[in-house]
């Protein structure tokens, strides 16, 4: 059976649940919090430690300022009054991606990443203002300047993700199938399940589902 220690996450599909059932985006990305939270609990629940999530990308921008407010809000709002609770939780906060919001939001960032630092039962990694194709290309930026040799292991330093365990699953849900620039070097060898709820709708039952099939699966890592 295999180990399941790195569970990604594209949380898709919330401003369709909204308009949907309460007609309007920002009520979907309201619910689509409240799965995440279950989802969290049940990460640590099932003895997972790392948890990347997807949350808002470098192409995200181009969305109506309306909705990056109100999602910036929620995030704020979420850090707020949430990381004491995922303090005493035992949960390490890390943003993976750009912190060139506004100056309140990139300091609460970093004070909730300093005050989780040294926790170790879960890593959540929050990939905001994210981009893969641009987390690659300041790597080979970054391994240019340290004129270290070119290879796979000096290269994985470089990442915003250095010495974090490559996804054994990605969860996409939202009946689309595709990356979207999401971890294209970590997910290289990662089990990838593509879920046709919308992520409001995902819940605890599907999560469970994805890592009983996971567990089962025969992975072969280009060996027979
Ligand atoms: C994708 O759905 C979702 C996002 C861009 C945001 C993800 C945010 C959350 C799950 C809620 C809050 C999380 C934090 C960290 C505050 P979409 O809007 O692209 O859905 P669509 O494909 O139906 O348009």
């Amino acid at each position: 059976m295999n180990h399941l220690n790195h569970v990604a996450i594209i949380m898709d599909g919330n401003g369709r649940w909204g308009l949907k059932y309460k007609k309007s985006r920002n009520e979907g990305h309201k619910a689509g919090l409240k799965s995440l939270e279950e989802i969290i609990n049940e990460t640590i629940k099932k003895n997972i430690k790392y948890l990347t999530l997807y949350a808002f990308s470098t192409e995200n921008w181009k969305r109506p300022k309306k909705e990056i407010n109100y999602l910036f809000n929620l995030l704020e709002n979420f850090l707020q009054n949430k990381i004491e609770d995922l303090n005493k939780k035992n949960i390490k906060l890390k943003i993976i991606g750009v912190k060139n919001f506004s100056s309140k939001l990139n300091n609460l960032l970093i004070s909730c990443e300093r005050k989780t630092n040294k926790n170790n039962k879960l890593q959540i990694n929050l990939a905001l203002n994210y981009g893969s194709k641009y987390e690659l290309i300041n790597a080979f930026k970054k391994l240019r300047k340290i004129n270290k040799s070119i290879n796979e292991k000096n290269f994985q330093k470089c990442l915003q993700t250095a010495n974090i365990p490559d996804p054994d699953i990605l969860i996409r849900t939202g009946n689309t199938q595709r990356l979207s620039n999401f971890l294209l070097w970590q997910l290289a060898y990662s089990e990838i399940f593509f879920i046709k709820k919308l992520w409001p709708d995902f819940n605890i039952r599907d999560y469970n589902n994805i890592i009983r099939k996971f567990k089962s699966i025969k992975r072969n890592f280009g060996n027979v």
